[in-house]
């Protein structure tokens, strides 16, 4: 990490969660890191626990459904330090919601925290990258396991549709820069269930009958040896996060393979990260 040293990253979802664990391994490998969110009290609690370590965190309040605000910050940080190094878009909405019952405003609010707002930094920092004739950036996009497989729990239909979205986004950019011949790198990390906020109360079953919800499972398409063995119920709750049982990562987890992507040399890309925890039902 040493050659990041000094370097600006912008870490989006910085208040809490995986993006905050993020932010104190970047801090700890001495970036100076520009930590986003609309919760930016969050942020700068966190930036006065880190005082003293090699680097520093700035809290900035950003709406990332507001473009006028992302620009605002990409402004600031150019014109203190020409251009941003690396870039971690982690900040996600998920839906409460199956999609049969979902409403559109919480779609378009998904579509512009989970993929428009993503869109926006990567283009907007990839063009600050290139004018500077900076070619050794960083883009890190912080996915899901259901940027791969569809999740069986019906409110995360339509939030996985925008992490496949995240998903394609990220290559499209990749197959953009390495027509130009760039070495910018892009990186898509794939978390499987993370102990954050993001997990209470977003795993409910469709029918609090589990046996109801099995027959709705296999009826769309989730093969029988794919269900899980326990009543997801159980996940939902204090089990999740007391259990001896390792059914969630922790967010320092996700933040040390950030680390381990911003590690690699400059002739190498990890492309593609998927982490789980080792048990998941
Ligand atoms: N935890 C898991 O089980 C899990 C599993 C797979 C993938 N992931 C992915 O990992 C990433 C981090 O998740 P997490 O678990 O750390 O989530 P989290 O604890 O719910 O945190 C979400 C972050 O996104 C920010 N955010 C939400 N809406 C925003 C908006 N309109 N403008 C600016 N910031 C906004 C939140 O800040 P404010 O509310 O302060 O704005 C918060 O910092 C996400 O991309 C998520 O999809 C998580």
């Amino acid at each position: 990490m040493e050659k990041w040293e000094g370097k600006v990253a912008l870490v989006t979802g910085a208040s809490k969660g995986i993006g905050a664990a993020i932010c104190i391994e970047l801090v700890k490998s001495g970036m100076i890191v520009y930590g986003i969110a609309r919760s930016v009290e969050l942020i700068q609690a966190l930036s006065d626990q880190l005082k003293g370590q090699k680097g520093q965190l700035i809290a900035k309040k950003c709406d990332l459904r507001v473009k006028s605000q992302i620009l605002d910050v990409f402004t600031e940080i150019e014109k203190k330090h020409g251009l941003v190094h690396v870039v971690v878009n982690n900040a996600s909405v998920s839906g409460s919601a199956s999609i049969m019952d979902g409403e559109t405003k919480d779609w378009r609010n998904m579509l512009a925290v989970n993929v428009v707002a993503p869109a926006i930094t990567c283009q907007k920092a990839i063009n600050l990258m290139m004018e500077k004739d900076y070619d050794t950036g960083h883009i890190i996009n912080i996915g899901a396991t259901s940027s791969h497989n569809i999740s069986i729990y019906p409110s995360h239909h339509f939030w996985s549709a925008t992490k496949y979205g995240l998903r394609s986004m990220t290559e499209g950019f990749s197959m953009e820069l390495k027509s130009l011949k760039s070495h910018i790198k892009m990186t898509h990390i794939s978390p499987g269930n993370t102990k954050t906020d993001f997990l209470k109360g977003k795993m409910m079953p469709f029918d609090p009958d589990f046996e109801e919800f099995k027959k709705f499972a296999v009826r769309v398409g989730v093969k029988e040896e794919n269900l899980p063995k326990k009543n997801p119920v159980d996940l939902t709750g204090e089990g999740i996060y007391n259990s001896e049982e390792p059914r969630a990562l922790k967010p320092g987890d996700v933040a040390d393979y950030v680390i381990y992507a911003l590690s690699s040399p400059l002739h190498a890309e990890v492309s593609e990260l998927t982490i789980r925890p080792i048990q998941t039902y």
